[in-house]
Protein backbone atom coordinates (compact mmCIF):
# COMPACT_ATOMS: atom_id res chain seq x y z
CA UNK A 1 0.00 0.00 0.00
CA UNK A 2 1.10 3.47 -0.41
CA UNK A 3 1.94 5.50 2.65
CA UNK A 4 -0.04 8.87 3.89
CA UNK A 5 1.00 11.68 2.14
CA UNK A 6 1.47 14.82 4.08
CA UNK A 7 0.41 17.57 2.17
CA UNK A 8 -0.64 16.63 -0.97
CA UNK A 9 0.39 18.26 -4.30
CA UNK A 10 -2.98 17.06 -5.88
CA UNK A 11 -5.78 15.11 -3.75
CA UNK A 12 -8.77 13.50 -5.71
CA UNK A 13 -11.18 12.46 -3.19
CA UNK A 14 -14.60 9.92 -4.99
CA UNK A 15 -13.30 11.19 -8.46
CA UNK A 16 -16.57 9.72 -10.97
CA UNK A 17 -16.96 10.18 -14.72
CA UNK A 18 -20.30 8.78 -16.75
CA UNK A 19 -20.30 9.09 -20.38
CA UNK A 20 -24.18 8.29 -20.40
CA UNK A 21 -24.64 5.19 -19.41
CA UNK A 22 -20.74 4.17 -19.86
CA UNK A 23 -19.11 4.52 -16.10
CA UNK A 24 -15.36 5.50 -16.89
CA UNK A 25 -14.62 6.37 -13.84
CA UNK A 26 -16.36 4.99 -10.73
CA UNK A 27 -14.63 6.41 -7.82
CA UNK A 28 -10.50 7.37 -7.85
CA UNK A 29 -9.37 8.52 -4.45
CA UNK A 30 -5.75 9.57 -4.73
CA UNK A 31 -3.16 11.92 -3.10
CA UNK A 32 0.04 12.76 -4.54
CA UNK A 33 3.14 14.01 -2.66
CA UNK A 34 5.89 16.83 -3.77
CA UNK A 35 8.21 15.13 -6.16
CA UNK A 36 6.95 11.60 -6.35
CA UNK A 37 7.29 9.84 -9.99
CA UNK A 38 4.17 7.74 -10.48
CA UNK A 39 3.61 5.31 -13.07
CA UNK A 40 -0.07 4.34 -14.02
CA UNK A 41 -0.99 1.43 -15.78
CA UNK A 42 -4.22 -0.40 -17.08
CA UNK A 43 -5.38 -2.38 -20.23
CA UNK A 44 -7.08 -0.17 -23.32
CA UNK A 45 -10.24 1.83 -21.66
CA UNK A 46 -9.32 1.10 -18.21
CA UNK A 47 -9.68 5.10 -17.81
CA UNK A 48 -6.55 5.87 -17.45
CA UNK A 49 -6.44 8.71 -20.03
CA UNK A 50 -9.91 10.23 -19.02
CA UNK A 51 -8.54 10.50 -15.56
CA UNK A 52 -5.57 13.16 -16.95
CA UNK A 53 -8.42 14.81 -18.96
CA UNK A 54 -9.95 15.66 -15.45
CA UNK A 55 -7.06 16.79 -13.65
CA UNK A 56 -5.51 18.78 -16.17
CA UNK A 57 -9.02 20.42 -16.85
CA UNK A 58 -10.17 18.91 -20.59
CA UNK A 59 -12.99 16.93 -18.93
CA UNK A 60 -15.19 17.66 -16.03
CA UNK A 61 -16.14 15.11 -13.65
CA UNK A 62 -19.70 13.65 -12.87
CA UNK A 63 -18.92 13.47 -9.34
CA UNK A 64 -15.94 14.14 -6.84
CA UNK A 65 -13.45 16.70 -5.55
CA UNK A 66 -9.92 17.46 -7.06
CA UNK A 67 -7.66 19.90 -4.74
CA UNK A 68 -3.89 21.23 -5.41
CA UNK A 69 -1.76 22.24 -2.67
CA UNK A 70 -5.19 22.49 -0.76
CA UNK A 71 -7.23 24.48 -2.87
CA UNK A 72 -10.43 23.02 -4.49
CA UNK A 73 -9.65 23.06 -8.10
CA UNK A 74 -12.84 20.39 -9.82
CA UNK A 75 -13.89 21.57 -12.87
CA UNK A 76 -11.85 24.56 -13.50
CA UNK A 77 -10.32 24.56 -17.35
CA UNK A 78 -7.25 23.69 -18.52
CA UNK A 79 -5.77 27.26 -18.03
CA UNK A 80 -6.52 27.48 -14.57
CA UNK A 81 -5.04 24.44 -13.90
CA UNK A 82 -1.86 25.26 -16.25
CA UNK A 83 -1.71 28.75 -13.56
CA UNK A 84 -2.07 26.26 -10.33
CA UNK A 85 1.02 24.49 -11.70
CA UNK A 86 -0.50 21.92 -13.76
CA UNK A 87 0.19 20.65 -17.17
CA UNK A 88 0.33 17.87 -19.67
CA UNK A 89 1.32 15.65 -22.48
CA UNK A 90 -0.93 14.12 -24.90
CA UNK A 91 -1.44 10.19 -26.23
CA UNK A 92 -1.96 12.13 -29.13
CA UNK A 93 0.88 14.46 -30.21
CA UNK A 94 -0.38 18.37 -30.21
CA UNK A 95 2.02 20.18 -32.23
CA UNK A 96 1.27 22.25 -35.17
CA UNK A 97 2.69 20.20 -38.27
CA UNK A 98 3.37 22.92 -40.12
CA UNK A 99 5.48 25.23 -37.99
CA UNK A 100 9.05 24.40 -36.89
CA UNK A 101 9.88 23.38 -33.23
CA UNK A 102 11.07 26.78 -32.26
CA UNK A 103 7.97 27.89 -33.55
CA UNK A 104 5.75 25.35 -31.47
CA UNK A 105 7.53 26.32 -28.41
CA UNK A 106 7.74 30.05 -29.07
CA UNK A 107 3.51 29.92 -29.59
CA UNK A 108 3.57 27.46 -26.16
CA UNK A 109 5.41 30.02 -24.32
CA UNK A 110 3.12 32.78 -25.47
CA UNK A 111 -0.02 30.76 -24.67
CA UNK A 112 1.46 29.85 -21.48
CA UNK A 113 2.15 33.12 -20.45
CA UNK A 114 -1.84 34.76 -21.95
CA UNK A 115 -3.28 31.79 -20.25
CA UNK A 116 -4.48 30.24 -23.31
CA UNK A 117 -4.26 29.45 -26.99
CA UNK A 118 -4.84 33.41 -27.92
CA UNK A 119 -3.89 35.64 -31.33
CA UNK A 120 -1.32 37.53 -30.46
CA UNK A 121 -0.22 40.62 -32.32
CA UNK A 122 3.79 39.55 -32.40
CA UNK A 123 4.29 36.21 -30.48
CA UNK A 124 8.35 36.46 -31.02
CA UNK A 125 9.54 38.16 -28.11
CA UNK A 126 13.25 37.89 -27.43
CA UNK A 127 12.59 36.34 -24.32
CA UNK A 128 9.89 33.55 -25.64
CA UNK A 129 12.74 32.90 -28.34
CA UNK A 130 15.43 32.51 -25.70
CA UNK A 131 13.91 30.15 -23.81
CA UNK A 132 12.56 27.93 -26.32
CA UNK A 133 16.03 27.60 -27.42
CA UNK A 134 17.03 26.44 -23.94
CA UNK A 135 14.13 24.10 -24.04
CA UNK A 136 14.85 22.66 -26.95
CA UNK A 137 18.62 22.21 -25.60
CA UNK A 138 18.13 21.07 -22.68
CA UNK A 139 16.47 18.01 -23.68
CA UNK A 140 18.89 17.38 -26.43
CA UNK A 141 16.89 18.60 -29.61
CA UNK A 142 18.62 21.54 -30.88
CA UNK A 143 19.48 20.28 -33.93
CA UNK A 144 16.15 20.18 -35.15
CA UNK A 145 14.85 23.75 -33.86
CA UNK A 146 14.11 24.87 -37.83
CA UNK A 147 12.53 21.82 -38.80
CA UNK A 148 8.97 21.28 -39.48
CA UNK A 149 7.70 19.52 -36.71
CA UNK A 150 5.81 17.33 -39.49
CA UNK A 151 9.40 15.95 -40.42
CA UNK A 152 10.33 15.05 -36.82
CA UNK A 153 11.32 11.38 -35.88
CA UNK A 154 9.09 9.86 -33.82
CA UNK A 155 11.24 9.65 -30.66
CA UNK A 156 12.41 13.65 -31.23
CA UNK A 157 8.52 14.09 -31.68
CA UNK A 158 7.52 12.82 -28.30
CA UNK A 159 10.19 14.75 -26.50
CA UNK A 160 9.13 18.22 -28.46
CA UNK A 161 6.08 17.36 -26.91
CA UNK A 162 7.26 17.28 -23.22
CA UNK A 163 9.07 20.10 -23.90
CA UNK A 164 5.86 22.18 -24.94
CA UNK A 165 4.39 20.66 -21.96
CA UNK A 166 6.44 21.83 -19.69
CA UNK A 167 7.05 25.66 -21.20
CA UNK A 168 4.45 26.80 -18.69
CA UNK A 169 6.75 25.52 -15.75
CA UNK A 170 4.43 23.39 -13.92
CA UNK A 171 5.00 21.81 -10.11
CA UNK A 172 3.20 18.55 -11.62
CA UNK A 173 3.56 17.10 -15.37
CA UNK A 174 1.10 14.45 -16.21
CA UNK A 175 2.39 12.48 -19.02
CA UNK A 176 -0.05 10.25 -21.18
CA UNK A 177 1.98 7.80 -23.31
CA UNK A 178 5.31 9.68 -23.49
CA UNK A 179 6.68 6.90 -25.50
CA UNK A 180 3.99 5.73 -27.66
CA UNK A 181 4.74 4.84 -31.29
CA UNK A 182 8.42 4.43 -29.93
CA UNK A 183 10.85 1.48 -30.57
CA UNK A 184 10.88 -0.19 -27.51
CA UNK A 185 15.04 0.16 -27.49
CA UNK A 186 14.60 3.55 -27.81
CA UNK A 187 11.95 4.67 -25.03
CA UNK A 188 14.87 4.18 -22.48
CA UNK A 189 17.12 6.94 -23.87
CA UNK A 190 13.54 9.04 -24.54
CA UNK A 191 12.28 8.19 -20.40
CA UNK A 192 16.16 9.21 -19.65
CA UNK A 193 16.01 12.47 -20.84
CA UNK A 194 12.52 13.58 -19.79
CA UNK A 195 12.90 12.21 -15.91
CA UNK A 196 16.13 13.42 -15.78
CA UNK A 197 14.96 16.84 -16.60
CA UNK A 198 11.67 16.79 -14.56
CA UNK A 199 14.04 15.58 -11.28
CA UNK A 200 16.58 18.27 -11.86
CA UNK A 201 13.54 20.53 -11.75
CA UNK A 202 11.62 19.01 -8.70
CA UNK A 203 8.47 18.03 -10.68
CA UNK A 204 6.23 15.86 -9.38
CA UNK A 205 5.29 13.54 -12.46
CA UNK A 206 2.44 11.13 -13.39
CA UNK A 207 3.05 9.22 -16.27
CA UNK A 208 0.74 6.91 -17.88
CA UNK A 209 2.64 3.69 -19.49
CA UNK A 210 2.02 0.56 -21.37
CA UNK A 211 5.09 -0.58 -21.10
CA UNK A 212 5.96 -2.17 -18.18
CA UNK A 213 10.03 -2.52 -17.94
CA UNK A 214 9.48 1.86 -18.13
CA UNK A 215 7.12 1.76 -15.25
CA UNK A 216 9.50 -1.03 -13.58
CA UNK A 217 12.69 1.16 -13.99
CA UNK A 218 11.08 4.89 -13.71
CA UNK A 219 8.28 4.73 -11.07
CA UNK A 220 8.69 4.92 -7.22
CA UNK A 221 4.90 4.90 -7.04
CA UNK A 222 2.46 2.43 -9.14
CA UNK A 223 -1.43 3.24 -9.59
CA UNK A 224 -3.39 0.10 -11.40
CA UNK A 225 -6.36 1.44 -13.15
CA UNK A 226 -8.79 -1.83 -13.64
CA UNK A 227 -12.31 -1.10 -15.25
CA UNK A 228 -12.58 2.80 -13.81
CA UNK A 229 -11.14 2.07 -10.46
CA UNK A 230 -7.59 1.91 -9.29
CA UNK A 231 -7.36 -1.98 -8.28
CA UNK A 232 -3.70 -1.43 -6.21
CA UNK A 233 -1.49 1.18 -5.44
CA UNK A 234 1.78 0.81 -4.25
CA UNK A 235 5.49 0.23 -4.44
CA UNK A 236 6.38 -1.46 -8.01
CA UNK A 237 6.89 -5.03 -6.53
CA UNK A 238 3.36 -4.84 -4.67
CA UNK A 239 1.51 -3.45 -7.45
CA UNK A 240 3.28 -6.12 -10.13
CA UNK A 241 2.71 -8.80 -7.47
CA UNK A 242 -1.28 -8.16 -6.90
CA UNK A 243 -3.15 -11.18 -8.25
CA UNK A 244 -5.67 -8.80 -9.99
CA UNK A 245 -3.36 -6.61 -11.49
CA UNK A 246 -0.85 -9.35 -12.55
CA UNK A 247 -4.41 -11.11 -14.12
CA UNK A 248 -5.55 -8.35 -16.23
CA UNK A 249 -2.37 -6.27 -16.93
CA UNK A 250 0.93 -7.49 -16.39
CA UNK A 251 0.82 -11.09 -16.91
CA UNK A 252 3.98 -12.82 -16.35
CA UNK A 253 5.90 -9.29 -16.44
CA UNK A 254 8.05 -9.54 -14.05
CA UNK A 255 8.82 -13.73 -13.63
CA UNK A 256 10.28 -13.80 -17.14
CA UNK A 257 12.66 -10.99 -16.24
CA UNK A 258 15.88 -11.62 -14.25
CA UNK A 259 15.36 -9.71 -11.16
CA UNK A 260 17.16 -5.99 -11.86
CA UNK A 261 19.95 -4.35 -9.52
CA UNK A 262 20.58 -1.28 -8.47
CA UNK A 263 21.30 1.43 -10.96
CA UNK A 264 20.27 -0.83 -14.28
N1 LIG B 1 -15.33 11.48 -24.84
C1 LIG B 1 -15.77 10.24 -24.59
N2 LIG B 1 -17.05 9.90 -24.86
C2 LIG B 1 -17.52 8.66 -24.61
N3 LIG B 1 -16.78 7.66 -24.07
C3 LIG B 1 -15.49 7.94 -23.79
C4 LIG B 1 -14.92 9.23 -24.04
N4 LIG B 1 -13.62 9.21 -23.64
C5 LIG B 1 -13.39 7.97 -23.19
N5 LIG B 1 -14.50 7.20 -23.29
C6 LIG B 1 -14.63 5.81 -22.84
O1 LIG B 1 -14.22 5.76 -21.49
C7 LIG B 1 -13.46 4.58 -21.22
C8 LIG B 1 -12.09 4.95 -20.72
O2 LIG B 1 -11.37 5.53 -21.79
P1 LIG B 1 -9.87 6.09 -21.64
O3 LIG B 1 -9.53 6.78 -22.90
O4 LIG B 1 -9.80 6.87 -20.38
O5 LIG B 1 -9.05 4.75 -21.48
P2 LIG B 1 -7.46 4.54 -21.35
O6 LIG B 1 -7.22 3.78 -20.10
O7 LIG B 1 -6.74 5.81 -21.55
O8 LIG B 1 -7.17 3.55 -22.58
P3 LIG B 1 -5.88 3.45 -23.58
O9 LIG B 1 -4.86 2.63 -22.87
O10 LIG B 1 -6.45 2.73 -24.77
O11 LIG B 1 -5.43 4.83 -23.92
C9 LIG B 1 -13.45 3.78 -22.54
O12 LIG B 1 -14.51 2.86 -22.51
C10 LIG B 1 -13.70 4.86 -23.58
O13 LIG B 1 -14.31 4.32 -24.73
MG1 LIG C 1 -5.41 6.55 -22.93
Amino acid sequence: MAEPVAAPILAVEGLQKRFGGLTALGGIDLAVGKGEVIGIIGANGAGKTTFVNIVTGYLKPSDGRITVNGIDVTGLPPRVMTRRGICRSFQMSQLFASLTCLENLVLAHAAAENGGWKLLADPWTADRLARAEEGLARFGIADYRDARTATLPQGVRKLLDVVLAVAARPHLLLLDEPTSGIASDQRFQIMDVIMGQMAECGVTVLFVEHDMDLVERYARRVLAFLDGRIAADGSVAEVFGHDEVRRAIVGDHRATRRPMGPGQ
